[in-house]
């Protein structure tokens, strides 16, 4: 019998992970070459980067306010306070590429507005690959 659709929250926190880690990898790729592209695919990316940093805010909160102190007596060897820790670092990187697309959005040269961009997008791959070898 196939379980693929039945609630399974180890297979949920793999399939977010998953998805947050090939999201900044298609930011880190395609960040270089955005000042080259037409305004609609400029726009379009700076859209999926904005959701990419709210959905890896939205996923941190759900971890430290639910998923953490649910399995912190179940599964009690976990750093938790770590992977607490290393979230409030990734707020930091998160901000900066927020204020980035903020600058970028309407401007006709953005290279400036996205020159913090790679070493944050960088940062939160680093943070978010340590983080996730804990789960
Ligand atoms: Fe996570």
């Amino acid at each position: 019998m196939n379980n693929e659709f039945q609630p399974n929250v180890a297979n949920d926190i793999r399939r977010i992970h998953s998805i947050i880690t090939r999201a900044l990898n298609v930011s880190i790729e395609n960040i270089p070459s955005l000042r080259q592209k037409g305004t609609g695919v400029r726009d379009g990316f700076l859209n999926y980067l904005q959701c990419l940093a709210t959905v890896i805010n939205g996923h941190h909160l759900a971890e430290d306010e639910i998923g953490f102190p649910y399995f912190r007596d179940k599964i009690p060897e976990m750093p938790y306070d770590d992977m607490i820790l290393q979230h409030k670092e990734m707020v930091v990187e998160l901000e900066k590429v927020t204020a980035a697309v903020n600058a970028a959005r309407g401007m006709n040269d953005i290279s400036s507005s996205i020159a913090s961009m790679p070493e944050a997008l960088n940062s939160l791959f680093l943070l978010s690959g340590k983080n996730n070898g804990h789960q």
